[in-house]
């Protein structure tokens, strides 16, 4: 039976590579790679040789015949994309600004350069871990990576959710990158408060900047600082024992909560708040998390999107993967709606799993909710001024995805408020921002300050190109930002190279 693509897939395409036959797509050098939320494999041409097992770093590839009850769906979303998805690709075009930076991903070759290259990386999450992978293909290059934190690989610890062992298992894959003996991480550095950036460029030949998106977009709603709302970021780090958010005031004695916004991490959220607290106890979950939920009062989570279903910012794989982990998911039939024609493969398969959901039977128990077409509008506060509900104003969308507010407004009563509505970067001291987008403005990856490149200063992942893609989206994105950094350094184009050995041996001269 063919091999298939499951849930874990974080899109980094090593199998891609792997694959004797081209059978697995997109490839990065298709076009729908930068917004496909998984890859596929293609039934009629897999040959069953089990090569792509190997190489993927989350153990997303399974046999066909060995395919788990709770990913049996994984198969038809496979063949669905060869069945469908040429067709749509015709009839859909891809949205170029909605696709993500990529780079081909090229052979390896010799450098021009025969002296030793030293490179710094601030920051050990998975962006910063594939350039230190893409730098050390070469033998000349060694990488000094600076973390702030005391354990490395950033969101791949911090960020992905305790449940999700398979995709946490990404870091083992880091950790064989960071063996590497011309491969260093200093751990609890603070670039720009322990070192600064200045030092690092002037001890390294080149400094890629890979510190992530840190902070969460604000929701500027009235009331919106009332205890008991809190920013999914910092819910997020709570549970997965991140320093900055070990002593978040979380209380669960309330029997709702509100998550606004319906991305992936909106379900992440979600799914932790509903889930068993002996199921989670086998998992990385911080324990202070754990006692707190198990002591949870809570009965109904709301995850309300501003949009319809069809523009529901969760990924298929990601419902797939809750609706089969036993959660209670409740979806009002009258939420759903079907535009008359349902841009691709990948929505109509998540409309018909919402509509297979909605027509379930009602089970007792902690339930969660996908709610539609609600903004929010303000938080209502009780006697004490601690968050008592969210006033929602229902909206229409139109078949381009844009909402309309009706001017109807429900209060939803719930004592945590959980806003989920995106991350976002921070400025770097030294360096140019994009205010509106929250990015290091950058030309594949070269940091650009007033339309001129600034020598020897790159960037990659999060704060390259804004909080969005999976983890191995940030392959094929330091993949351009490393060619982009080697091509300078052939070109003979970063400045003062080894400002310091240079320094020594005028003065030893
Ligand atoms: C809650 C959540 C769950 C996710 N779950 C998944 C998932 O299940 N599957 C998936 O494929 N993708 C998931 N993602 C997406 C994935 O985590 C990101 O694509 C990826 O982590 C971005 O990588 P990055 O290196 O740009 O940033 P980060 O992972 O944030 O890494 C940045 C690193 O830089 C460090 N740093 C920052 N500033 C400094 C400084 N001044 N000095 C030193 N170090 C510094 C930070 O401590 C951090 O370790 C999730 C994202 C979130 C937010
Ligand atoms: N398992 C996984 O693979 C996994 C897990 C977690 C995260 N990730 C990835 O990490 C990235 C970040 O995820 P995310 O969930 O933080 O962000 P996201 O996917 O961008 O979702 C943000 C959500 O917030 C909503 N929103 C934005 N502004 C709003 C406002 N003012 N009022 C109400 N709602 C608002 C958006 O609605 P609109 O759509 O209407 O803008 C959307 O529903 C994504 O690429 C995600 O796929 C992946
Ligand atoms: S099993 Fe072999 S042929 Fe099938 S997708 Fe994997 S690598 Fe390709
Ligand atoms: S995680 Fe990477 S190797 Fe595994 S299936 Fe997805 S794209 Fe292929």
């Amino acid at each position: 039976m063919p091999h298939v693509v499951t849930q874990a897939c974080c899109g980094d395409a090593s199998c891609v590579y792997a694959c004797p036959v081209n059978c697995i797509h997109p490839t990065p050098d298709e076009p729908d790679f930068g917004v496909a939320e998984m890859l596929y494999i293609d039934p009629s041409t897999c040959v069953d040789c089990g090569a792509c097992v190997s190489a993927c770093p989350v153990g997303a590839i399974v046999p066909g015949h060995r395919l788990p009850d709770d990913q049996a769906r994984f198969a038809d979303i496979n063949a669905g994309h060869y069945t469908t998805g040429v067709a749509d690709a015709v009839r859909f075009p891809v949205d170029p600004s909605r696709q993500l930076p990529m780079a081909p991903v090229t052979k390896p070759r010799r450098l021009a350069v025969d002296e030793p290259v030293s490179i710094g990386i601030v920051g050990s999450g998975p962006s910063a871990m594939y350039a230190a992978d893409e730098l050390l293909r070469h033998p000349q290059v060694s990488v000094t990576l600076y973390e702030r934190l005391r354990r490395p690989f950033g969101l791949a610890r911090y960020g992905v959710a305790p449940d999700h062992t398979a995709t946490r298992s990404v870091m083992w894959l880091f950790d064989d990158i960071a063996r590497d003996p011309r491969c260093e991480i200093k751990l609890g550095l603070t670039v720009g408060r322990d070192i600064m950036l200045d030092d690092l460029r002037e001890r390294h030949d080149a400094v890629i900047w890979a510190g992530g998106a840190p902070t969460d977009r604000a929701l500027a709603i009235p009331g919106i600082t009332a205890p008991g709302v809190v920013s999914a970021t910092a819910f997020v780090g709570w549970y997965n024992d991140h320093r900055d958010h070990d002593h978040l005031d979380v209380d669960l004695a309330t029997s709702r909560a509100v998550v606004i916004g319906n991305g992936n991490v909106a379900l992440d959220v979600a799914r932790i708040l509903t889930a068993d607290p002996d199921t989670l106890a086998a998992t990385a979950i911080s324990r202070h998390a754990l006692a707190t939920l198990r002591r949870s009062e809570i009965e109904e989570v709301v995850v309300l999107g501003r949009r319809g279903p069809a523009q529901a910012a969760f990924t298929l794989p990601e419902l797939v993967g809750l609706v089969e982990s036993g959660a209670n998911v409740v979806v009002d039939p009258a939420e759903l709606s079907r535009p008359p024609d349902t841009p691709d493969a990948t929505t109509r398969a998540k409309l018909d799993l919402l509509a297979e959901v909605a027509a379930r039977p009602r089970r007792g128990g902690r339930t969660l909710r996908l709610g539609f077409r609600r903004s929010p509008v303000r938080i209502d506060a009780d006697a004490e001024g601690r968050a008592a509900g969210v006033v929602v104003e229902r909206n229409r969308v139109t078949d381009d995805g844009t909402i309309e507010p009706t001017g109807t407004t429900d209060t939803i009563a719930a004592r945590l408020v959980l806003t989920s509505i995106g991350y976002r970067g921070i400025p770097v001291p030294g360096l140019p921002f994009d205010e509106a987008r929250g990015v290091i403005p950058n030309d594949a990856g070269r940091v650009v300050a007033d339309g001129t490149p600034v020598p020897g200063m790159y960037v990659t992942g999060w704060i390259k190109r804004g909080p969005s893609g999976f983890i191995g989206t940030n392959k094929t994105d330091s993949a351009q930002t490393v060619a982009s950094l080697l091509a300078d350094l052939e070109a003979g184009a970063l400045a003062d190279r080894h400002p310091r050995r240079r320094g020594l041996l005028d003065l030893l001269s």
